[in-house]
């Protein structure tokens, strides 16, 4: 059952950082200095104690909670609020040492070293207790607390572990969910390889060769982790039921399926780490974090949501780590504001001086004042997230486009040998980035949803490579475009069941040939350096596009067909159909379209269905957050060029140097601008627009409809 979004209440954004005191407990000064800096970057709120066991537990049942208490009175008495962490994220050496079981086992049967994190048991009933226990201990003591604001339960909750705890839990997973060995052996396909199971206790965890097992082995794992998640708020919900919780997620991680997370928690937490990047077509990367954004507010069902985790610099663990160029840290922050979140918090407040971590980035860097650029740049920040306070708590607006995102269709993907090239795994992910971005660039709001999601609010409803596809799912969308909807699938559409059986009697399956129009008889991958030519009038001037890496052969069975291959031994055949479907249509694109058919397609399909679009240039992006006095508008320029607009009579504002635009303006490489929110501290308005221009914009920006 779904539970209402419940953020910490507040009146403005919230602003802080991860916050480790524990790390510099022999160096009281730095702890008596952070709550000023923190001031200084106008924070409203810290995470406290993600990795911090042992430092509140440091043997079994003896408690030293003085250190936490001194933190949390601090934060009081500054008026700044907790996100109170569970320590789970990492074991105490006395417990893992103690108890090896709580160690997580790999897929080899090697059981690793104590040390290390986010490498518990999630099935351990050991583990489960501790953590209770501690977390018990934790609400008894700091559930009335004035500071607490949320707990932040575990960190990044992920991973397989293969003991036989874990073992024998699946094998009752199982059980439960087929009843008898007859049945799993043929939604398995157990005749293949001698792969009969005759006892429950021969089920391995993994087995390659199995692609029902292997997706069977990942839904388990993440139910597993559900339920040590829900083991460790009992204790917080019991204790203090006025305080919400949540866990932070990590966006398209393969093996969780937030779907079936987002229901247990009271809201929803996400960290977001976009590497930096200035090259050329650097805007497609910033659409990447929209398309994460856009995730985030499909599982916050679009309540806002918190983003937990960002860095406020570089991190430490890419090939190459980059520092941001200037104004892209604020863009980031603003975009994050823009798509819904209500806060804002960084990995890290202060560098340790030891460890992993010492040169991730952080607001406070080894040098320890405010002098940094970082420090600058962070107090920027929280300038103006204080000057969004009006933003506070309102929605990010519905789409009336969306994108069916499903990991069970990654992972059925990645169980099989086929239907894709060898070393890819994750083509369901990028099909829906791809017509995320495409969609986004024809200037089409969408929102990602959850494959058993309510449809009727949505006028297109997309499903890239939706290749695992139940009959109740198709059932669903058959009657959402039966009633008026429109569905785009594509190539890799309904190739298997939930079992990872292949559907009989043609694809796309089950029964979905008739609501397409089509057989999709066969599947052609090509190399790397080869592409096939398509050509249909619905490509504008020219006519012709191009597809890479995957074409499938399709027989048109009453479809209109749109657009035909151009090249090859299967030139002429269709490759993007419509079909009629009761009072809607469905479309169907066979092929990996490169970048520009993409959007050509959206282009035509928006004027086909009159969709609501306002295009831009290429790399700005317009956002809006409702409000019931009014929107509040986001325009950001994803480019590292100066982009020319025209913004009509609207007039945004920039939220650092308070200058107004309206008119033909040109925006800054990485700029923001705000509209429908002008703080009070900003000056009065420029009569001049910022970076006036007589050039003529490329496209106009305003709304077609
Ligand atoms: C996150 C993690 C943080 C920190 C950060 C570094 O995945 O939750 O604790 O390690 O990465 O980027």
């Amino acid at each position: 059952m779904k539970r209402p979004s419940q953020l910490p209440s507040a009146d403005r954004l919230r602003y802080g950082a991860d916050y480790n005191p524990d790390q510099w407990l022999d160096q009281v000064q730095v702890l008596e200095e952070d709550i000023s800096l923190m001031q200084r970057v106008q924070a409203t709120s810290a995470s406290i104690g993600i990795f911090a066991w042992t430092s509140l537990e440091p043997s079994p049942g003896h408690y030293n909670f003085a250190w936490l208490d001194d933190t949390m009175e601090r934060f009081a008495k500054a008026g700044l609020s907790v996100f109170l962490a569970t320590p789970s994220g990492s074991k105490p050496m006395w417990l893992s040492e103690q108890h090896p079981e709580v160690r997580r086992v790999t897929a080899e049967g090697r059981r690793e070293p104590s040390g290390g994190r986010h490498n518990h048991c999630p099935t351990s009933p050991v583990y489960r207790s501790a953590v209770a226990r501690i977390n018990r201990q934790l609400a008894l003591r700091y559930g009335k607390h004035p500071a607490l604001a949320l707990w932040h339960v575990g960190n990044e909750l992920n991973g397989e572990c293969h003991c036989l705890l874990c073992r024998s839990a699946f094998h009752a997973w199982l059980q439960k969910r087929y009843h008898c060995l007859e049945t799993l052996n043929r939604v398995w396909w157990n005749s293949f390889w001698n792969k009969t199971i005759t006892e429950w206790t021969q089920i391995p965890t993994t087995d390659p060769g199995n692609d029902g097992l292997t997706v069977d082995w990942l839904r388990f794992v993440n139910d597993q982790h559900v339920s040590f998640l829900e083991n460790e708020m009992a204790p917080l919900r019991e204790l203090c039921p006025h305080v919400p919780c949540t866990t932070n997620f990590m966006g398209t991680n393969r093996s969780t399926n937030y779907w079936q997370w987002a229901g247990s928690l009271d809201c929803i937490a996400n960290d977001h780490y976009p590497l930096p990047d200035d090259r050329a077509g650097c805007w497609r990367k910033a659409l990447g974090t929209d398309f994460i954004h856009s995730l985030v507010r499909g599982l916050a069902d679009g309540a806002p949501w918190l983003l937990m985790e960002c860095s406020p610099s570089s991190v430490n663990w890419s090939r190459i780590n980059k520092l941001k160029r200037p104004g892209v840290h604020l863009q980031e922050v603003l975009q994050a504001v823009a798509n819904g979140a209500d806060a804002i918090h960084y990995f890290q407040w202060r560098k340790g001086l030891g460890g992993h971590e010492k040169y991730h980035g952080a607001v406070i860097d080894h040098e320890g004042s405010s002098d940094s650029r970082v420090f600058r740049e962070c107090a920027e920040v929280g300038k103006v997230l204080r000057d969004l306070a009006p933003v506070a708590g309102l929605a990010p607006e519905r789409a009336k486009v969306a994108i069916i995102y499903d990991w069970e269709s990654r992972w059925a993907l990645e169980a099989s040998a086929g239907p894709k090239k060898a070393e890819e795994s994750d083509r369901h992910n990028e099909a829906c980035l791809e017509h995320f971005r495409a969609l986004r660039c024809a200037g089409i709001e969408v929102d990602l949803i959850a494959p058993n999601a309510e449809l009727a609010a949505y006028r297109l409803v997309v499903s890239p490579a939706l290749y695992s596809l139940s009959a109740e799912t198709a059932r669903r969308l058959t009657k959402f475009t039966i009633a008026g909807g429109a569905w785009v699938a594509t190539y890799l559409t309904g190739y298997v069941d939930e079992h990872n059986r292949c559907w009989r009697g043609g694809f796309p399956g089950p029964n979905l040939r008739e609501v397409f129009g089509l057989w999709n008889e066969e599947v052609d991958y090509l190399f790397d350096d080869e592409n096939v030519r398509i050509e249909g009038a619905l490509f504008g001037p020219g006519g012709s596009a191009t597809a890479t890496d995957i074409v499938e052969q399709l027989n048109a069975e009453g479809a209109q067909t749109l657009a035909t291959l151009a090249s090859e031994f299967y030139a002429n055949r269709p490759i993007v159909l419509r079909n009629n479907c009761g009072a809607g249509n469905t479309f169907y694109i066979g092929a990996r379209l490169a970048e520009e058919g993409c959007i050509s397609f959206y282009e035509y399909l928006a004027s086909e269905l009159d969709l609501p679009r306002l295009v831009l240039p290429r790399g700005v992006v317009r956002k809006t957050r409702a409000g019931a006095d009014g929107p509040v508008e986001f325009l950001f320029n994803y480019t590292r060029e100066e982009v020319s607009v025209d913004l009509g009579e609207d007039t945004f504002h920039c939220l650092v140097d308070g200058h107004a635009c309206h008119g033909k303006t040109t925006l800054r490489p990485y700029a923001s601008l705000v509209k429908g929110c002008r703080p009070a501290s900003l000056p009065p308005p420029s009569p001049t627009p910022l970076h006036p221009t007589h050039e003529e914009p490329q496209l106009s920006a305003s709304p077609r409809r």
